[in-house]
C-alpha cells in the first residue's frame, strides 16, 4: 500500500507557482493578483479563506480579503462583483461559500465575469471544462488529478467509479476522467444505486465523495485498486484539543491495507485545493 501524501505535492505545486511567479517579477511583470469575498463570519470560511491568503503571500501574488458584513443585501453584493470585474488589476476573484440564507449564491456565482472565476464555479467554465476546453477547472476534481499525475497512477482503460454526483467534485472528476488523456472508464454511483458495494468493487480508481463517513469499507474495494476519499466529515473527539478530527468517506483502517494508492484524511485532497487555486489565479493573470 502506498499512502498519496497531498501535503508532499501540494508543496511541490507551490514551489512551482512560487518560481513562475519570481521569473514574472523579476522581468518587470506584475504578480497575479487574488481577491477573496467573505461575506458575514462563518467559522469554518474564516479559516479557509485565511489559508488562500497564507498561501498567495507564500507563492508572491498579491491578495486581499474583502470582509462585508452578515447583513450585506444581494444588491450590494453584486455591485462588489461588478466592481471586481471591471477592476483590471484583479486577475481573479472567488466568492466564499456558503453565502448567508437571504443571497442567491447561484445568482451570485453567474454574475462572475468567467474569465475571472478561478474557482471554476460558472456555468460557462463548468460547460467548458466538461467540453474539454481550456476552462477554470475547480479545485477539489483539479487537485484529485494533479495527485494522480504526481503518482504516475496509470488511467488508460482503468474502470474509475465515482461515489456521488456533486456538481462540484463527482460529475466534474468523473467528466474529465473519460476526456482523452485520462480515459478511464467511469461510472458515477449515488444514493440511489443499485448494488452499490458490488458496483464500487469493480473500480480500478475509486473516488468517494458522498460526504458520508467512514461509508466505504473494506469489502467494497477490489484488492490493488486506488482510492481517493474526499470526505470531510467533523466528529466530535476526546483525544484532539479542538474537540473534533475530521472523517473521510473511506474506513481507512480496514480499506488500505487493500489499495495500491489511497489517499489518508486528512492529509490527502484536502492540501491540494488550495493550490488548485492558485494554478487558476496564474493562469488568469495570463489568461486562459
Ligand atoms: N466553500 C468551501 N469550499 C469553497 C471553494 O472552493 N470556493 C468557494 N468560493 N467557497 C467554498
Amino acid at each position: 500500500m502506498n499512502l498519496i501524501d497531498g501535503k508532499e505535492v501540494a508543496a511541490a505545486l507551490r514551489k512551482e507557482i512560487a518560481a513562475e511567479v519570481e521569473t514574472m517579477v523579476a522581468k518587470g511583470e506584475r504578480p497575479p493578483y487574488l481577491v477573496a469575498v467573505l461575506v458575514g463570519d462563518d467559522g469554518a470560511s474564516q479559516t479557509y479563506v485565511g489559508n488562500k491568503e497564507k498561501m498567495s503571500a507564500e507563492v508572491g501574488f498579491r491578495s486581499q480579503v474583502l470582509r462585508l458584513p452578515a447583513e450585506t443585501t444581494q444588491e450590494a453584493l453584486l455591485a462588489e462583483v461588478a466592481r471586481l470585474n471591471a477592476d483590471p488589476e484583479v486577475d481573479g476573484f472567488i466568492v466564499q461559500l456558503p453565502l448567508p440564507r437571504h443571497i442567491d449564491e447561484q445568482r451570485v456565482i453567474e454574475a462572475i465575469d468567467p474569465r475571472k472565476d478561478v474557482d471554476g464555479f460558472h456555468p460557462e467554465n463548468v460547460g467548458r471544462m466538461a467540453m474539454g476546453l481550456p476552462a477554470f477547472v475547480s479545485a477539489t476534481p483539479d487537485g484529485i488529478l494533479s495527485l494522480l499525475r504526481y503518482y504516475d497512477i496509470p488511467t488508460a482503460g482503468k474502470h474509475c467509479v465515482v461515489i456521488g454526483r456533486s456538481n462540484i467534485v463527482g460529475r466534474p472528476i468523473a467528466n474529465l476522467l473519460s476526456q482523452k488523456g485520462w480515459d478511464c472508464t467511469v461510472t458515477i454511483c449515488h444514493s440511489r444505486t443499485a448494488n452499490l458495494p458490488e458496483v464500487v468493487r469493480q473500480g480500478d480508481i475509486v473516488i468517494a465523495a458522498l460526504g458520508r463517513a467512514e461509508f466505504v469499507t473494506a469489502d467494497m474495494i477490489k484488492p490493488g485498486a486506488v482510492v481517493i476519499d474526499v470526505g470531510i466529515t467533523r466528529v466530535p473527539s476526546e483525544t484532539t484539543k479542538s474537540g473534533w478530527k475530521l472523517l473521510g468517506d473511506v474506513k481507512f483502517d480496514e480499506v488500505a491495507p487493500r489499495c495500491s494508492y489511497i489517499t489518508p484524511v486528512p492529509g490527502g485532497v484536502g492540501p491540494m485545493t488550495i493550490v488548485s487555486l492558485m494554478k487558476n489565479t496564474l493562469k488568469a493573470r495570463h489568461g486562459l
